[in-house]
C-alpha cells in the first residue's frame, strides 16, 4: 500500500500546477507523523483528501453556524453524505457543555470509532471538537480544518485540544494528534478586519520567540498583508509559521521543553482574557498585551536590548490599538495569573524574549517585578 502521506503529496503537486502554490509540512506525533496541507481553495478537496488519507469510514463536520453558512457549500460538496453538527463558537462557548452537545449529536448520528470527525471553524472549534474526538469512544479520527488565521498558524497543529473552565483557560484537555490539517487560505476571505489582526499578533510572537528571519520579513510585509488580507498576501506568512509550529511539536509534543516558548505572551494574555470574562479581548489581542508585558520583563532582566523592544513594540502597535486595559488592575492580574496553569509550585512562569527569535524560561520572577512591569504596559497600579 503506498504511504497516504506521500499521496496528498502528489496530489498536492497537481494542485500545484493548477492553481498557484501548495505547501506540504510533516507533523511528527508520537500516534504518528500528519501532514499539513496549505494551498488555495483546497476545502473543496476534503473529500479526495480524506480518502487519500485512508479516512473511509463516515464522517461527522463539527462547526458553527457562522462558517457552515460562509464556507458549508463548499465543504458540503466536498463531503456528499456527512452530518453536520453545528455548535456556538467563540471563546465563551469552549466548554464542556458544548463538547455534551457534539457527543449527543455523535451519538444521534450512531458514530462509531471508524468514523472521522472535521472540525471546520477557528480555534475554539478546532479545541472543542478536537476534546470530542479524542474522547468519544477514547478516540475517533480527527482532522483539523481551520478557517481563522490564528487557527491555521497555530492551534490546528500540534494535538492540544481542550475547553476552558470558569477558573480558567484551557484547564481540561489533552493531547490528540489530528490525522491530517487542511489549510485554505482563502477561506480567510471572510474574516472580519479585526479577526485577522488577532491572528497576526501569534504571527508576531513566532517572530519574536522563534525566528529573527520570520521578525525581519514581517517588518517588511506586515502592513500590507494586514491591508490586502488577502490569501497571496498571507499564504507565505502562515506556511512560515507552520514549519515554525511543526518543527517544535515535532521535537516536543507534550510540552516538556521546547513547545513552551510558544507560550510567549500567553502568562498575561490568558489572565486578561479570565478577567474579563472572555468578552473583551480576541485570543490574539490578548497575547499583544502579553507580548508587551513580556517584553518589559525581559528589559528589565537584561534579556532584551531595548531597541528590539522598540521594535516589537513598533510591529504590534502597526496593527492599530489594543483593547483597552486601565480599568484592570496589576494585582487582579497578577491574580489571575496564579490561577492558570503556567503556575507551578506557586510560581509564575513567563517566557521571555532573549533577543528577536529566541526565548528563554524564566520561573523566579517576583510579584513586585512583575506587578511595576504590568504598570509601565498600562495596567492600573495596585
Ligand atoms: N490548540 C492549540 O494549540 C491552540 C493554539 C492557539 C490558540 N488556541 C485556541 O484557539 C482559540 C482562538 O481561536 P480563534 O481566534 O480562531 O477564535 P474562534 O474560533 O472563536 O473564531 C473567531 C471568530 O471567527 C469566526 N470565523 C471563523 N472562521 C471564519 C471565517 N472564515 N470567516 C468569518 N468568520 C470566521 C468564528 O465564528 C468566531 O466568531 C482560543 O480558545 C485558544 O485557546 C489553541
Ligand atoms: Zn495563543
Amino acid at each position: 500500500m503506498q504511504d497516504p502521506t506521500l499521496q496528498c503529496k502528489l496530489f498536492l503537486r497537481t494542485m500545484a500546477t493548477n492553481e498557484g502554490a501548495a505547501v506540504t509540512i510533516e507533523v511528527q506525533a508520537s500516534s504518528g507523523p500528519y501532514p499539513v496541507l496549505i494551498a488555495p481553495r483546497l476545502i473543496e478537496h476534503l473529500g479526495d483528501l480524506l480518502d487519500e488519507r485512508g479516512l473511509a469510514g463516515p464522517r461527522f463536520v463539527v462547526t458553527s453556524p457562522l462558517v457552515w453558512r460562509l464556507h458549508g457549500p463548499a465543504i458540503g460538496a466536498a463531503l456528499p453524505g456527512a452530518d453536520v453538527i453545528e455548535v456556538p463558537d467563540g471563546e465563551r462557548h469552549k466548554t464542556l457543555h458544548t463538547v455534551q452537545r457534539i457527543y449527543d449529536a455523535l451519538l444521534r448520528g450512531r458514530a462509531e470509532r471508524g468514523c472521522t470527525l472535521v472540525a471546520v471553524g477557528g480555534g475554539v472549534i478546532g479545541d472543542m471538537a478536537g476534546f470530542a474526538a479524542a474522547t468519544y469512544l477514547r478516540g475517533i479520527g480527527l482532522v483539523q480544518a481551520p478557517t481563522t488565521l490564528l487557527a491555521q498558524v497555530d492551534a490546528s497543529i500540534g494535538g492540544k485540544v481542550g475547553v476552558n473552565l470558569a477558573w480558567g483557560k484551557n484547564l481540561v484537555g489533552s493531547f490528540y494528534a489530528p490525522r491530517l490539517v487542511v489549510t485554505d487560505p482563502v477561506v480567510l476571505g471572510t474574516l472580519s478586519r479585526r479577526e485577522f489582526r488577532a491572528g497576526l499578533y501569534e504571527v508576531i510572537k513566532y517572530g519574536v520567540a522563534c525566528s529573527r528571519d520570520l521578525f525581519d520579513r514581517l517588518q517588511r510585509d506586515l502592513p500590507e498583508v494586514a491591508r490586502q488580507r488577502s490569501a497571496a498576501a498571507a499564504t507565505p506568512i502562515i506556511a512560515e509559521c507552520c514549519r515554525i509550529k511543526a518543527a517544535i511539536v515535532s521535537q516536543d509534543e507534550r510540552e516538556a521543553g521546547a513547545r513552551r516558548v510558544l507560550n510567549y505572551g500567553h502568562t498575561v494574555g490568558h489572565a486578561i482574557e479570565a478577567l474579563t470574562g472572555y468578552r473583551r479581548f480576541k485570543h490574539g489581542e490578548a497575547v499583544g498585551w502579553g507580548m508587551l508585558a513580556a517584553g518589559i520583563l525581559a528589559v528589565d532582566r537584561r534579556l532584551l536590548p531595548r531597541r528590539d523592544f522598540a521594535a516589537m513594540r513598533a510591529l504590534i502597535m502597526q496593527l492599530g490599538p489594543l483593547p483597552p486595559i486601565a480599568d484592570l488592575t496589576a494585582s487582579h492580574v497578577i491574580d489571575a495569573m496564579q490561577r492558570d496553569k503556567k503556575v507551578a509550585g506557586g510560581r509564575l512562569h513567563f517566557v521571555l524574549p532573549a533577543g528577536i527569535g529566541a526565548a528563554t524560561l524564566v520561573n523566579d520572577l517576583t510579584g513586585a517585578e512583575v506587578g511595576s512591569a504590568l504598570e509601565r504596559v498600562g495596567f492600573q497600579a495596585g
